[in-house]
């Protein structure tokens, strides 16, 4: 198979171009993956040039062949990529003209690899945003089933890190789940965006051809057009938006991740990742080192600069195309990779994640978290609520110097500290009698978590 030598854009320039600067302008290196979105792309320019009589049908469907075969050229692997063809848009145009002759050379008609590629790159996103999509519901299914397996599972609630007042594990992971709710809406917002279609700006101010840009959209399954040419070719701020969304959706993973790391080390020791997802140590035998959520804790660093590289590419770029613009893949590309692998493993890991509920249990009791329930219990009882606080603090205070939890203390001791204390106080300093009256929407009563769960579930499906 060979592709022709001589390139397609070169007949201007009378000297060959450096052999350096071929390879260092080129980006078929990583641009390939962008074919399938090229060609579907050239298939709908082609089916619209006809239509609107520029190509005959006889040429249309020479070039939908060639094209066709090309596709099947680069997925047997039999296709040769040349860099001195630059980039995926010339690689292909310069493959149909070998294959289909002078006929190849109409193609280009009415568009530039402007407005190609950033079809190309719009196309390309539109595609992966649905497995992400379908990644990100994964996850969020596998929250779910976590949370209603574990809606009475009582744990320490934390601010600033030291115990605050017992919350459900349910609840917890249900309060990731609405994270990711947002993400996957930010996801959705932003691909309408996207999908928004470049094609008939040609090199920067539209083409002289009267070509039908409604057809090639509607084709390509656009929703919109471009209204402005010069903005179609050269603003990837969509690129930017997507990004964004990824950074976000990262962000909260690692947070998520830190608790992970947090919880399985043996000082709390409230989950168990399962041995799947985790990895030991060359030389300390009894390691068992939370690997993936540190990698994704890590991993959200590159996505973060991917963001900040695409916002540095476009802020001093004059309208419209530069070759700039082609330095917008490689991090658009290691984003989407990062974000599709990252929710994959943390789906399969949430479904084989097990809790340790006698240790969230203990460090519950041991933080002294049912101290707000009695101050709110003072409250109902008439004791203002800075005189409750103090009360409380006497107690604790009480508590830690005998080692003993509030519910632990006999009614006798607990009314030394009040009078307005009584019998019925034990039922609100227990563990799940403090869960059980934070019984509102939004709040960790295991109702609360059920509910919420089947709510979701049915916005999910
Ligand atoms: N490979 C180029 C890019 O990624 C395609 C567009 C080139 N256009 C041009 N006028 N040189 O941006």
């Amino acid at each position: 198979m060979t592709t022709p030598s001589r390139k397609l854009s070169s007949a201007r320039l009378t000297q060959p171009t450096n052999a350096f600067v071929e390879e260092f302008t080129a980006s078929v290196q990583f641009d390939q993956r962008l074919y399938q979105q090229d060609i579907n792309g050239s298939i709908a320019h082609a089916t619209m040039l006809s239509s609107v009589g520029i190509l005959t049908e006889s040429e249309r469907d020479q070039i939908i062949s060639g094209l066709n075969t090309i596709r099947d050229e680069i997925e047997a692997d039999q296709f040769e990529w040349s860099i001195p063809q630059e980039d995926v848009h010339m690689n292909i145009e310069a493959r149909l003209i070998s294959l289909i002759g002078e006929v190849g050379k109409k193609l280009h008609t009415g568009r530039s690899r402007n407005d190609q590629v950033a079809t190309d790159i719009r196309l390309y996103l539109r595609d992966m945003a649905r497995p992400i999509a379908e990644q990100l519901s994964r996850l969020q299914t596998a929250l779910l089933n976590v949370a209603e397996r574990e809606a009475d599972t009582i744990l320490p609630g934390f601010t600033h890190l030291q115990i605050a007042q017992p919350v459900t594990f349910g609840h917890h992971m249900m309060a990731w789940f609405e994270m990711l709710s947002r993400d996957a809406e930010r996801l959705n917002d932003c691909v309408k965006r996207i999908n928004t279609m470049p094609l008939g700006a040609a090199a920067l101010a539209g083409t002289t051809f009267a070509i039908d840009r409604e057809q090639a959209a509607e084709l390509l399954g656009f929703d919109r057009m471009c209204q402005n040419s010069l903005d179609a070719v050269s603003d990837r701020d969509f690129a930017i938006e997507f990004n964004s969304f990824a950074s976000v959706l990262m962000m909260h993973l690692s947070r998520f991740s830190e608790e992970l790391i947090i919880w399985s080390s043996a000082q709390f020791d409230f989950v168990d990742l399962g041995d799947a997802f985790c990895t030991g140590s060359s030389i300390m035998p009894q390691k068992k080192n939370p690997d993936v959520p540190e990698l994704i804790r890590g991993k959200t660093s590159r996505v973060y600069g991917n963001l900040f590289n695409l916002l540095t590419l476009m802020k001093n770029q004059p309208l419209a195309y530069n070759k700039d613009n082609q330095e917008d893949k490689e991090p658009l590309f290691d984003t989407i990779d990062t974000l599709l692998g990252s929710l994959r493993v943390y789906a399969d890991m949430m479904g084989v994640m097990t809790v340790k509920p006698d240790n969230m249990r203990q460090a519950a009791l041991r933080g002294y978290a049912t101290a707000t329930d009695l101050a709110d219990y003072l409250v109902r009882k008439g004791v203002p609520f800075r005189d409750a606080h103090e009360v409380v603090g006497l107690s604790v205070a009480y508590g830690i110097e005998h080692q003993k939890d509030l519910s632990e203390l006999s009614l006798a001791e607990l009314q030394n500290f009040s009078s307005h204390i009584a019998e019925d106080v034990f039922e609100v300093l227990t563990l799940e009698g403090s869960v059980a009256a934070r019984d509102h929407l939004g709040g960790t009563a295991p109702n609360q978590v059920r509910a919420a769960v089947a709510k979701a579930r049915k916005i999910l499906d």
